[in-house]
């Protein structure tokens, strides 16, 4: 894998272990509606949505391949790339950015070497921007393993991250 292991020409071809899929898919199989749920059930067991994946759910849902990528792009909540173990979201809102959540993205993207986007090479992190995430009160504001961290200095930031990293 090259260091710009995000791209599409990167993305890992192993094969995958499909068994958790299918007993997914085996609670959507026939049901109208079923595309979106069954998704969302899938990327979170498998954290992303592999191409092997994805042509999997058409398959067994008896959907064209072009109606299933069709939603997969559509929706934001979709991810196309590897996705690491934990998600920090920089909220990068207008209250967050005048707190200064520019210089937050900045270090931590430095600190674990990676865009927004990206996932860390040990699979361990992925850091994106978000749009405001409703907590304009406690500005700047990060979250990061489903935990709101908000008031955060740069310091604190990069405190919160390290605590995740050795677990703590
Ligand atoms: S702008 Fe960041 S929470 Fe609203």
């Amino acid at each position: 894998m090259c260091a710009e292991s995000n791209k599409e020409c990167c993305k890992p071809k192993i094969a995958v272990d499909l068994t958790a899929a299918n007993e997914i898919l085996d609670q959507y199989r026939g049901k109208p509606g079923a595309l979106i749920p069954a998704l969302q059930k899938v990327q979170e067991h498998y954290r992303w949505l592999s191409q092997p994946l994805v042509e999997h759910i058409a398959r067994e849902l008896n959907m064209f391949l072009s109606e299933v990528y069709g939603v997969v792009s559509f929706y934001s909540q979709f991810y196309t790339s590897p996705r690491g173990e934990y998600t920090i979201q920089i909220c990068r809102g207008t209250a967050c950015h005048v707190k200064g959540s520019l210089r937050i993205l900045e270090q931590l993207a430095a600190e674990l070497g990676v865009e927004p986007g990206e996932m860390t090479r040990d699979g361990k992190f992925t850091v994106e921007e978000v749009n405001c995430i409703g907590a304009c009160g406690i500005a700047p504001v990060i979250v990061a393993g489903g935990k709101t961290f908000g008031s955060l200095t740069v310091a604190q930031a990069l405190a919160a991250i390290r605590n995740f990293d050795s677990g703590v």
